[in-house]
């Protein structure tokens, strides 16, 4: 009765992680006709304090699960009469896919190859062929592999993917691109650039250098630095992929970037100033630069990315609203703030949660 006055019932995966758990708040602020199913395995990545605060809103499910459970999959579709898909759910840390690569393989390929079937039969078999139905898959820019000093990756650059993340992320979007060729599934792709702001594991460059920072530990910078990134707000890079749900044409892909890059040191001594501004210097006297340490190189380490956002900017007027210098005060506020969520998660108790909430 209810579902008919929601204009639509979004099955979010991995929603309990970074981008996820900014994007799922953003619906639940922006979007009073959307229902939000949260499917999230929570994964050490999964944490279910990042919507604490929304997990009682009335247009909101949180299901615990695996991408990879077919016949989950298919019983939630057919329930909820899912009639789109954002698909966030993913292992996402270059370094882990380095050194366990096989986790990546199953739950950035086969379970984005499950959900694609799940979609496929409720959409397509099934008969359901509502207009309105989209799938709308988040990947990387990391797919089109490594930029030299000059140049930009376009929708148009080659796929070129160096690690075992990226691999699995290229082999994941060309699954979702044959979906549309073949079977014609509403799909869309956003490949985006590197992410930052509230509620990041602290594996991550950013929260790691904040976390390590704020505690006078140790500021790894592998190789000499230099390696460049394209750095986005996660709050605009949510809002992108709402407007490409909302307004994407069917079976394209948009590039999503912060027109921002900065080479690691740039960040990394960024940050330390910062924190010496709002906590004063270290007890030693020193000032947080001083905790740098250049590290052994990331293996495969891929030198620069850059975006070309031009296509996503003609197309449906999207831009960053965030400079970096206005996204990394709220981001470094954020985590000043908020230092019980960082304790917890380096303590491991904001994996028992789950346990405490639903008992089991
Ligand atoms: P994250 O690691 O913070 O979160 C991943 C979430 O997926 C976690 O909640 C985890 O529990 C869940 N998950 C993992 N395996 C699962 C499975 N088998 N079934 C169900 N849930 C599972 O990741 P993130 O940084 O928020 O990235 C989200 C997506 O965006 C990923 O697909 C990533 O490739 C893409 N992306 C990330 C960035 C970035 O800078 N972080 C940039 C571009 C694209
Ligand atoms: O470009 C988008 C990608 O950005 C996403 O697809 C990935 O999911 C996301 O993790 C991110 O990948 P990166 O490898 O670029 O992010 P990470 O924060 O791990 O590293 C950023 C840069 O900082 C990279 O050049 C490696 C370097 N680094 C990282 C860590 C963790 C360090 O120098 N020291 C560190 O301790």
């Amino acid at each position: 009765m209810k579902k008919k006055n929601m204009a639509k019932t979004v099955l979010v995966t991995g929603g309990c992680g970074f981008i996820g758990a900014n994007f799922v708040r953003l619906i639940l602020e922006t979007r009073q006709d959307w229902r939000v199913i949260n499917l999230d395995k929570l994964t050490y990545a999964g944490n279910l304090h990042n919507l604490e605060d929304v997990s009682g809103h009335p247009n909101y499910r949180f299901v615990r699960g695996d991408i990879c459970d077919q016949t989950l999959l298919d019983n939630l579709f057919s329930e909820e009469q899912i009639d789109t898909v954002v698909h966030f759910a993913a292992e996402s840390h270059v370094d882990r896919s380095i050194t366990g690569p096989a986790e990546f393989i199953q739950t950035n390929i086969t379970g984005t190859f499950t959900l694609l079937e799940a979609a496929k039969k409720q959409w397509l078999d099934n008969g359901q062929k509502n207009e309105q139905c989209r799938f709308l898959h988040v990947s990387t820019d990391e797919v089109y592999g490594s930029l030299g000093a000059t140049g930009f990756f376009t929708e148009q650059t080659s796929y070129d993917p160096r690690s075992p993340y990226s691999a699995s992320k290229a082999s994941s979007d060309h699954l979702v691109r044959a979906y549309f060729h073949t079977y014609g599934l509403p799909i869309l792709i956003t490949n985006c650039s590197n992410n930052y702001g509230p509620y990041q594991f602290p594996e991550k460059l950013i929260p790691l250098v904040l976390n390590n920072g704020m505690q006078g530990k140790e500021l790894p910078v592998y190789g000499d630095g230099g390696n460049v990134r394209d750095w986005l707000y996660v709050q605009d890079h949510c809002e992108a992929i709402v407007q490409v749900v909302e307004q994407g044409r069917r079976g394209e892909a948009y590039n999503i970037g912060g027109h921002n890059e900065k080479n690691n040191l740039q960040v990394v001594e960024l940050l330390c100033d910062m924190l010496d501004k709002k906590l004063g210097l270290l007890p030693s006297g020193k000032a947080r630069r001083s905790l740098i340490t250049f590290v052994k190189d990331r293996l495969g380490h891929d030198r620069r990315y850059a975006i070309d956002a031009d296509k996503i900017d003609q197309e449906l007027g999207w831009t960053p609203k965030y400079t970096f210098e206005q996204g990394i005060e709220k981001t470094v506020t954020w985590y000043l703030d908020n230092q019980e969520w960082m304790e917890s998660v380096m303590d491991g108790s904001y994996q028992e949660y789950y346990t405490k909430m639903y008992g089991k």
